[in-house]
């Protein structure tokens, strides 16, 4: 099959990750599972680092697009910094092995409490859990590498509390510079109209009111616009207006060190949609070598683009039930599993893992040209009309108990997942060579319950 998925292949009509095939995995650990490829991690990574190399660019995994912490641990190995947007990723992160410097800690909506954890270890959540995730020295560790800060209500909320605690902080203005991705409205984060950043016309008047605070150190600039962004030109437009803005804030005695371009980097869900990752680095690299040689440090923050392809959403096919209008293959995977179709109306490539060998698909394609296909639509058990992996989508012929793969959900899939209508959340499994190990057991139903428990009564002293 000729498409960007890396690590799975049929052989003889046979779906493989890696030597094994992945029918073995769902009668070893049973239905809906993610399956991820170290091998196709580990090379996407690197092919995206070797793309940015001209730059030094450094990558910090976006944790948030598959947060499993062997992932995250597989990433460090490779040498990956981590990009963070809550408490929870932080702690990951960092129970990832992650040093806190080589964490940034991005987010809209910073609490207190996160901000607190982010600076002082003596304020994680995880304190007092040593004996069950390790890292026993957490009271002592430090503050996160840097902030990317959204708002002046979070830059002074942050001063105020590096203060309080007399640690020092490092940070980045995140400028939303009203570029439009061309990507779904709900994926677009760089438009003026969208929560993210500050405008870029507003950030110098940032650094003329906050910049040579004695506790907060603002060193950079960062900028993500949407994902996936398939695209060249809007990553160019907004390179262009941060560079301009480097250059007015220099020349207004603000020295800029840093410059996080973000993620966003497209990958194929249908072959031939994406640019390719050498593409934006060509694009990207000649704007920048130059302030680059004057040492501004690049650093970007991919997460599809490294774990999209490496991974896929194994399922078993419940009942077919032809309607008078619609076929529906009812799954066990479904929007709780994956919620990208009904969220973005996202497409994936959905195959059975088992098909005669003139049924390969050659390519990720909306309209595979092969003969017997049926009109369907891919559904899950959740009580929604939204509840579809797929829709008008081209199958083989598929029966109850059948195995479909949903390709390319590496990325926002099981990060995504939910319990909604008490399902326990998918296993995960990461082939690497030919091991498949068990990352994470399917949520036992009985743990959606431990915490509803009558433990105790408020006092609040009202009434
Ligand atoms: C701030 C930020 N950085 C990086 C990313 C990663 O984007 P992608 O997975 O498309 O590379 C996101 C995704 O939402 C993001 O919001």
């Amino acid at each position: 099959m000729n498409n960007g998925i890396q690590g799975f292949e049929y052989q003889e009509g046979v779906l493989h990750a890696g030597p094994i095939p992945v029918s073995a995995i769902a009668e070893a650990i049973g239905t809906p599972t993610y399956i991820y490829s170290a091998d196709g991690i580990r090379s996407s990574y690197r092919r995206l680092e070797r793309a940015f190399s001209p730059l030094g660019a450094h990558p910090h995994y976006a944790v948030k697009a598959t947060s499993n912490l062997h992932i995250c641990r597989l990433l460090r190995e490779l040498g990956a910094s981590m990009d963070v947007v809550s408490g929870g990723e932080m702690e990951r992160a960092w129970l990832a092995g992650t040093p806190m410097e080589d964490i940034a800690f991005a987010g809209v909506g910073k609490t207190v409490d996160e901000v607190r954890a982010a600076l002082d270890g003596r304020f994680s959540p995880l304190v007092g859990h040593a004996e069950r995730f390790g890292r026993i020295e957490i009271e002592s560790r430090g503050p996160v590498g840097m902030f990317n800060v959204e708002s002046v209500s979070e830059l002074v909320r942050l001063q105020e509390i590096a203060e309080d605690l007399g640690v020092a902080a490092k940070a980045c203005i995140r400028v939303n510079p009203n570029v439009d991705p061309h990507t779904h409205e709900y994926t677009t984060t760089g438009k003026d109209k969208n929560k993210f950043g500050i405008d870029a016309d507003l950030v110098p008047g940032v650094f003329e009111d906050f910049a040579g605070h004695p506790m907060v150190d603002l060193i950079g600039l960062h900028v993500h616009i949407g994902s996936p962004v398939r695209r060249v030109t809007p990553f160019v437009e907004a390179v262009q207006v941060l560079l301009e803005l480097i250059e007015m804030l220099d020349q207004a005695g603000h020295s800029i060190s840093l410059l996080d371009l973000g993620g966003g980097w497209a990958v194929d869900y249908v072959a031939g949609e994406s640019p390719g990752i050498e593409a934006y680095a060509e694009a990207l690299v000649p704007l920048l070598e130059e302030p680059v040689r004057r040492g501004l440090k690049v650093i970007l923050e991919p997460g599809r683009s490294i774990t999209a392809n490496a991974g896929i959403l194994l399922t078993r096919v419940q009942h077919v039930k032809q309607g008078r209008t619609r076929r529906f293959v009812i799954c066990d995977a479904g929007m709780h599993t994956m919620i990208r179709p009904a969220l973005y109306q996202a497409f994936h490539f959905i195959w059975p893992t088992v098909v005669p060998v003139e049924m390969v698909p050659r390519e990720f394609s909306e309209r595979p040209e092969l003969p017997g296909l049926h009109e369907c639509e891919i559904v899950g058990p959740i009580c929604e009309t939204a509840d579809f992996l797929a829709r008008n989508r081209p199958l083989p012929d598929v029966s109850q108990e059948d195995l479909l793969a949903v390709f390319s959900a590496g990325s926002y899939g099981m990060s995504m997942a939910s319990n909604y209508n008490d399902h326990g959340r998918p296993a995960e499994v990461l082939v690497d060579g030919d091991r498949a190990i068990v990352i994470n057991e399917r949520q036992p139903l009985a743990a959606l319950f431990e915490t509803e428990r009558v433990t105790r009564e408020l006092e609040l002293g009202v009434g």
